[in-house]
């Protein structure tokens, strides 16, 4: 009998095992192109006056624990940035600092299931929300973004599921990405109204997962829930490390502005489990605040980078399009493109086979869709420089060209 817990099986990332073979391949001396980690930092450098913040933390002796909570002026900060974007009022005790948004989903998750709850998660889904559900003990329930209607949410077939489940098990929330990674997609205001309206009909917590708010283009509008689910509890998940470009960093929040009985309760819960972890990394924190105070270096840095990711994000697609075995929505948010692939014509039997392939003959890395739920894609990181990525999909293309014979 193992010495592991029964709950620890959850606790795996499918995509890990891919990154082994590109190791080996580099150890090899060859050099692998890797289109598969959405990290930002790696390829834009994290604007310096975030990063001279940082070294004055340090400097300044701020390596102590902070509040539980998260340091007092970064919690400020961040209700600041939520009242100047989108109208949003609301109080330190609505808020928590976390490490990364990563730890927000184990807290919320910790918080809310119980055996044999359901969380309603749409396919694709981003890989690391699937492992905390099962970690606390619930259950995911899948539903799809639609492709057909640009990966957008069909509210009429959700509230069908919601109807059917409602009788069977305890739904605790449906969870959002927006903008949406793998797709890119940036959910309309239409969509998130009636998801709204729907929620407030049946008593579901909403969870909106906005880490890549400021990620948007192509001439697209991004709407946060918290402009629209007024009265209703609802959580908002966000980060330094996509807009202030500090992965590293492990700094992200929660915040539930809701004052009704549902939102009171898990606030404070919330805040008790910051407490169990006593504090996040506190340099970082600092230089975070300071990353949301000074709006107009942030601005100059976030519109230098969007408007760069647009211009790699389009180069790429108009690459892709002239693939004839992939099919691909536009993104208009993020930086990942997911085209379906026709592994039929390409002779693989699974996504699986296509990726690995890919990055044994043409060494580019790119990841599986089953890591997001959806055998029949791929996800492509269009972040590197366009020469960089003009020469990976050039392989791809050329690749599923071969594979086709
Ligand atoms: C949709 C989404 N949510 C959350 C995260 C994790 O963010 P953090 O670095 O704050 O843990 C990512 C990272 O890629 C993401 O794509």
């Amino acid at each position: 009998m193992s010495i592991l817990s029964s709950r620890s099986r959850f606790a795996i990332n499918p995509l890990e095992e891919d990154d082994a073979i590109a190791d080996a391949i580099e150890r090899e001396g060859k050099k692998v192109i890797r289109l598969n980690r959405g990290d930002p930092a790696v390829y834009f450098p994290t604007p310096d006056y975030i990063k001279e913040a940082y070294i004055e933390a340090i400097k300044e002796g701020k390596t102590h624990y902070t509040e539980t909570r998260g340091a007092e002026e970064l919690v400020e900060e961040i209700i600041s940035r939520y009242k100047r974007k989108f109208g949003l009022s609301t109080d330190p005790e609505s808020v928590v600092v976390t490490q990364g948004v990563s730890e927000a989903l184990y807290m919320l998750n910790t918080a809310l299931l119980d055996p044999g709850d359901k969380a309603i998660v749409f396919k694709p889904y981003y890989t690391q929300y699937i492992p905390y559900i099962g970690l606390a003990g619930g259950e995911e329930y899948l539903l799809e973004y639609k492709e057909n209607m640009g990966w957008g949410i069909d509210v009429e077939e959700l509230e069908r599921h919601v109807k059917r489940l409602k009788h069977k098990a305890r739904i605790k929330y449906v969870i959002l990405t927006n903008p949406n990674n793998p797709t890119g997609t940036v959910l309309d205001k239409k969509t998130l109204k009636d998801i709204v309206q729907l929620a407030n009909e049946h008593d579901l917590i909403l969870v909106s997962d906005e880490i890549y708010d400021e990620i948007v283009y192509n001439g697209a509008h991004f709407t946060s829930i918290s402009e629209i689910a007024k009265g209703i509890p609802y959580i908002i998940l966000n980060g330094a490390s996509k807009n202030f470009d500090s992965t590293g960093f492990r700094i992200g929040f929660a915040i539930v502005p809701g004052e009704d009985k549902v939102s009171m309760e898990l606030k404070k819960k919330l805040f008790n489990f910051a407490s169990v972890r006593v504090s996040a990394n506190a340099p970082a924190q600092y230089a975070v605040a300071e990353g949301l105070r000074n709006v107009k270096e942030h601005n100059k840095a976030i519109k230098g980078m969007v408007k760069e990711i647009e211009k790699r994000v389009n180069f790429a697609i108009k690459l892709l399009n002239e693939n004839p075995y992939l099919q691909t929505v536009r993104p208009n948010g993020a930086y990942y493109i997911f085209p379906r692939v026709d592994l039929k014509s390409l002779n693989c039997k699974t996504d699986k086979e296509l990726v690995d392939k890919l990055l044994v003959k043409e060494q580019v890395q790119l990841t599986r869709g089953s890591g997001f739920g959806m055998q029949s894609h791929i996800r492509i990181v269009s972040l590197p420089e366009k020469e960089v990525l003009g020469t990976a999909i050039t392989r791809l293309n050329e690749f599923c060209r071969k594979m086709a014979k």
